[in-house]
């Protein structure tokens, strides 16, 4: 959940460190900290800079210690083990070797309880610690880094993502990874490592995406990467990732979450791009082995978060278009039950950093079984995207890097991504025409369209959140695939904003909600035409009924809803399966623009962090 970044070539360190945590702060945001390496005579020594805090902080504090040096080392933290305070902040230190470590090391109190017994002492109260102890120690038998790296990693348990710079090694850095993500980029005369692509993207797009279990050596001019597990030098593939270096920039938005709700359209497209194919007659899903979805009985999605409320959308529509008995599941549950699967359930996973550790985890529960693993990744090359490309395959969104750690493009680009999926299964099983097939990707092919129109009511909904920016709560009430929608509705205005919001199938306000609403428990409700339209009508009537505000999200012409609403949000006409997908984008705005009136964080909420790579 932390970040890493390192370099080494012929800049100043610094600014490309710092510049490379700025990307990556989504990750992780309550300390930080650089080392680099410097020449003095014949001797390199290390200069460490470190502040609690959010990286401004930190560059206030490089004013008076500044890191010179063109080879150094970065990080961000989400604090597992140990206080958010300066002296828990990495890079950790001692006898020369620097740290920088993302994961936990599950045996760390064991380890630092021998090396305390043999006179080491400890300045921290982090797991990461012990691993520049373990290092110093094995060097004192084994003078190569690199093999003193390797000797340490060896007693460890647990997940790492680790960079070590040594004084007496100055031109090289030493990395290493396991259940942690770290990619390499590769410039000209310089090398950069990183726990995630968008932190080097301005200087390369040329990416080793490492393998649990390898363990790198790089210097400015050359890359080496080992298989710890075998003992071989791997020659790992240079991939260029599609994404620009200005995908990764606000582009004149004040915030990542403002730019990437605009940035819908484009990611729809992008996502629709070369896979709606009418001369196919079904969406072309080039990483899906179809033939793994062949002998299927049930499908159980996975996820978390903001990607489990995709995987709810997607049961609707799996089980109406494909006609297959279909469980959505947390992955944080799912994992840790005895899970009736076989090889003829399908497992979805579903997640936008391709790295949650309780989705990853879950997926290796469920392949034990035997069954077919797909995954739905926004990060190409993520763990979990490599886990399931071996199996039944991999379904990437392109929504392109989504920095705002309120999920808003990947979720749309997962619907749309699951929806192709659900036209494929359905062709399959034989339970779609050509005809109908045909008309289902005509819909898609709308979408950005539709969602162009929904942005243009931004002031509409600023005006809204106006009237109810001192909310202390809300409730959002949605039917069939709206009730995800609702949910997400809520999760968004927590996520962001703070305020108290709970998520209801329309049908279930009866069973408890309805007790709670008053004039100041305004109810945001989901009420397109279609299916449920008016039983969610006479929600509505108890919801005014009891003098609750009504905010709705319904169609453009709906006068019937807006008679009774006391604030709407409209959507364009469009098809049923469509409007869930729509609907969400008023719901962002919403709670971005209380969350902007309230004047938090919105980039980077309290507490949270875009991938949960600890459990
Ligand atoms: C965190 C993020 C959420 C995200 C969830 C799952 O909680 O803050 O935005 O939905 O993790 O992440 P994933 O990368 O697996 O989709």
């Amino acid at each position: 959940m932390c970040g890493i970044v390192g370099y080494l070539g012929q800049q100043p360190a610094q600014d490309i460190l710092l510049e490379g945590l700025r990307r990556l702060e989504y990750r992780g945001y309550d300390s930080a900290g650089l080392a680099t390496l410097t020449r003095d005579n014949a001797q390199h020594t290390t200069t460490i800079t470190r502040a609690p805090g959010k990286l401004n902080q930190l560059q206030e504090a490089l004013k008076s210690k500044p890191c010179p040096g063109s080879t150094g080392i970065g990080h961000t933290r989400w604090a597992t083990h140990g206080k958010p305070n300066e002296q828990n902040a990495h890079p950790h230190h001692t006898d020369g070797i620097t740290v920088v470590h993302n994961g936990i090391i599950e045996n760390h109190q064991e380890l630092k309880t021998v090396l305390q017994k043999i006179g080491r002492t400890f300045s921290s109260e982090t797991d990461t610690e012990v691993f520049a102890h373990l290092i110093a120690e094995a060097k004192k038998n084994e003078p190569d880094l690199l093999l003193a790296v390797k000797a340490a990693l060896e007693k460890v348990d647990g997940a790492y993502a680790l960079v070590v710079l040594d004084e007496s090694d100055p031109e090289r850095l030493i990395c290493a990874k396991n259940a942690s993500p770290l990619v390499i980029g590769l410039g000209d005369g310089e090398n950069f490592i990183a726990s995630d692509i968008p932190a080097v993207l301005k200087y390369t797009r040329d990416f080793h995406f490492l393998e649990d279990g390898d363990l790198a050596s790089l210097t400015a001019d050359k890359v080496t990467i080992w298989d710890t597990k075998t003992h071989t030098e791997q020659q790992r593939p240079v991939k260029t990732v599609e994404w620009s270096p200005v995908m990764a920039e606000k582009d004149g938005h004040e915030h990542f979450m403002h730019k990437e709700i605009f940035e819908q359209p484009r990611a729809i497209t992008d996502t629709l791009r070369g896979r709606i194919d009418f001369d196919v007659g079904e969406p072309v899903l080039e990483q899906v082995h179809l033939d793994k979805l062949q002998n299927i009985d049930r499908i159980l999605l996975l996820g978390c978060g903001t990607s489990y409320h995709s995987g709810m959308v997607a049961k609707y529509l799996f089980e109406q278009l494909a006609r297959v008995h279909v469980e959505v599941d947390l992955a944080s549950e799912f994992r840790y039950r005895n899970p009736v699967v076989d090889e003829k359930t399908l497992i979805i996973a579903i997640s936008q950093s391709g790295e949650t550790a309780d989705t990853l985890a879950a997926l290796k529960e469920a392949a034990q079984h035997g069954s077919p693993c797909l995954a739905i990744c926004n990060v190409m090359d993520s763990a979990i995207a490599r886990f399931c490309d071996a199996r039944a395959g991999v379904l990437y969104t392109r929504a392109g890097p989504e920095i705002g750690v309120a999920s808003t493009k990947a979720f749309v680009t997962q619907l749309v991504c699951l929806h192709m999926l659900a036209l494929v299964l359905a062709n399959q099983r034989g339970q779609i025409s050509a005809e109908n097939l045909k008309a289902e990707m005509v819909d898609l092919a709308r979408i950005p369209r539709e969602m162009e129109e929904i942005l243009k009511s931004e002031n509409a909904v600023q005006e809204i959140a106006e009237r109810y920016q001192h909310m202390d709560h809300m409730l959002y009430l949605g039917r069939g695939p709206f009730f995800p929608i609702a949910l997400e509705g809520a999760l968004k205005l927590k996520e962001i904003s703070y305020v108290h919001a709970e998520g209801y199938a329309a049908g279930e306000m009866k069973h408890g909600p309805i007790a709670l609403i008053d004039e100041n428990m305004p109810v945001v409700v989901m009420a397109t035409q279609g299916p449920g339209y008016d039983k969610v009508m006479s929600n509505l009537e108890e919801v005014k009924a009891r003098g609750g505000k009504i905010i709705s999200v319904g169609l453009e012409d709906d006068e019937r809803l807006a008679n009774v609403s006391t604030d709407m949000m409209t959507l364009p006409q469009a098809p049923f399966w469509i409007l869930p997908i729509l609907s969400v984008l008023p719901l962002q705005m919403l709670a971005y623009h209380i969350a902007k009136l309230r004047g938090t964080d919105i980039d980077q909420p309290r507490n949270l962090a875009k991938s949960v790579t600890v459990e």
